[in-house]
């Protein structure tokens, strides 16, 4: 399977809320597209197609005026927040050309995310961004590290996250825990927020919780639930509850953490990962978020090395595959259809255009 392709149709971080602040613009790379995120003075977030309309300048570099304009560095075209052209320095005395507005990608804010579906608007359908309420809840304490430039392919990271069984020996040390690679594990698919989605449920009773575990939630000894979700081609979510055997859902003594991993591809090669972890107690996620910069790195160091042996031809390879694997290639073979119906309206659409 070549792994240097990537979903265009889908909706992406393009990161935190607070990092737009109002008057300011930030150029990114989603899914191999120039977008420019804006925030304007009122506060409403827009995205354009990041290539001035005149002579392609990346408009990330120009400047918000007085009047709220964006204002091109070249030859200073200036656009309004929906992206229309309202004035040319150069030739004030014309009109200014129908065409000189700028392509406008779907963007949405929610949870203190902002969201971009850096594909072909016509096919959103009822694809919406999935929500992350423990972002924005003041019932939640929440620690999201800075974004990390991977260099792999977005889909590695989805099935290094849907598959724990690389707990140990990657993260030996800090989270290696062999034993939770033999809890059985449930399957469930789902159409959720428009978007096929797969999880993965771990039950366990009487499970002697590794030392990293009783230090983080005070019980040797737990009925856990645990589960990862691939939540769409953007988002995986991981949760995990714990309580003393007999007491989970019970909530004075449940414990737990949700962990949130957001993918957004650059191009075939490289993709950014936020992680954010939340739980009840500000002391509880900062011990957890305390050993992630190490797993972080682990992890990255693995999918960068996973990447390059993409670079050789198959002649002859196979990968193998464990009972683990289940739901990590049902997650890729969700986002390879989702890739051909990316192509195949991209197709009629041209074909259309053609005709
Ligand atoms: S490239 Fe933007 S005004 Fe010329
Ligand atoms: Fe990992």
């Amino acid at each position: 399977m070549p792994l240097n392709t990537f979903i265009e149709n889908a909706w992406f971080v393009a990161g935190r809320s607070s990092e737009f602040p109002a008057n300011q613009l930030k150029g990114l790379q989603i899914a191999g597209k120039p977008v420019l995120v804006w925030r304007t003075g009122e506060g409403k977030i827009a995205s354009f197609d990041n290539r001035c309309c005149h002579k392609r300048m990346p408009l990330s570099e120009g400047t918000i005026l007085p009047d709220g304009v964006l204002e091109c560095a070249y030859h200073g075209f200036c656009y309004d927040s929906s992206g229309q052209c309202v004035r040319i320095p150069s030739q004030l005395d014309l009109q200014i050309p129908s065409r000189a507005k700028l392509r406008p990608f779907p963007v949405v804010e929610q949870d203190g995310l902002v969201w971009v579906w850096p594909g072909n608007p016509a096919q959103i359908g009822d694809a919406v961004p999935p929500r992350t309420p423990e972002l924005a809840s003041p019932d939640w304490a929440t620690h999201m590290f800075d974004p990390v430039h991977v260099p792999a392919n977005y889909v590695l990271l989805i099935e290094n996250l849907m598959d724990i069984t690389h707990f140990y020996p990657l993260h030996d040390g800090n989270i290696g825990d062999i034993e939770q690679s033999k809890i059985p594990i449930e399957q469930v698919e789902e159409k959720l927020h428009g978007v096929q989605t797969v999880k993965t449920i771990r039950r366990v009773q009487g499970y002697k919780q590794p030392p990293f575990m009783a230090e983080w939630f005070g019980y040797p000894v737990v009925d856990r639930w645990h589960t990862h979700h691939m939540m769409g081609p953007g988002l995986t979510r991981v949760e995990l509850r714990c309580a003393p055997p007999g007491k989970l859902g019970n909530a004075p003594e449940e414990r737990g953490y949700v962990i949130h991993h957001s993918h957004t591809p650059i191009d075939g090669t490289n993709h950014t990962w936020r992680l954010w972890v939340s739980t009840r107690s500000e002391k509880l996620t900062e011990a957890i978020a305390a050993t992630f910069p190490v797993v972080m790195d682990e992890d990255r160091w693995a999918l960068e090395r996973q990447q390059k042996m993409f670079a050789y031809p198959d002649d002859g390879y196979h990968e193998v595959y464990l009972r683990a694997d289940k739901a990590l290639l049902r997650c890729r073979k969700i986002l390879e259809e989702m890739e051909r119906a990316g192509r195949a309206g991209a197709a009629a659409a041209s074909a259309q255009k053609v005709a």
